[in-house]
């Protein structure tokens, strides 16, 4: 179990939750804010934002598991994110996903045991154009091939 939000934390919920008509309205924004600062948004997180948003839980677990972009479980330094909707799952993102797999030692879902990589897959990450493409944390990169994958993991320390 994860500790409770620091106090700070909360001063800094109340604090974006006031910039809204209704509390409700400040979920994203202080769904961000959590896991910016906890890297990860479980059971207990959503509890305490429901909490403090004045809203009920199920509310904060829909959103939370609707997005990708936000963690429900602990992830590593490197969290890869791989597109498997159409245009990449054509340009063969399945054999990539497969590489990556062997590569790390997980399966999707999962995080290496040095904590040093994720791997999921996700929807379309909205740059089609690159297909097959991924994200690792926040940056992309498209027209990938298992060697491609292998020179980008090989450059991360
Ligand atoms: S289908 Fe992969 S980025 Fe759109």
């Amino acid at each position: 179990m994860s500790p409770e939000l620091t106090d700070q934390t909360k001063k800094k919920i109340e604090e974006i939750a006031s910039r809204y008509a209704s509390k409700e309205a400040a979920l994203l924004p202080v769904l961000h804010l959590v896991q910016h600062e906890k890297g990860f948004i479980s059971q207990q997180e959503e509890k305490q934002v429901a909490h403090l948003l004045n809203i009920k839980p199920i509310k904060v677990k829909e959103v939370v598991t609707f997005y990708t972009m936000f963690n429900q479980k602990e992830v590593g330094k490197y969290h890869i994110q791989v597109c498997s909707n159409l245009s990449c799952s054509l340009l063969g993102s399945e054999s990539l996903i497969d590489h990556l797999k062997n590569k790390l030692g997980i399966e999707i879902g999962e995080t290496t045991s040095d904590k040093k990589f994720t791997l999921m897959t996700v929807e379309c990450l909205g740059a089609c154009e690159q297909a097959p493409c991924m994200m690792i944390n926040f940056d992309y990169f498209g027209n990938l091939d298992k060697e491609k994958i292998d020179n980008i993991l090989d450059n991360l320390e």
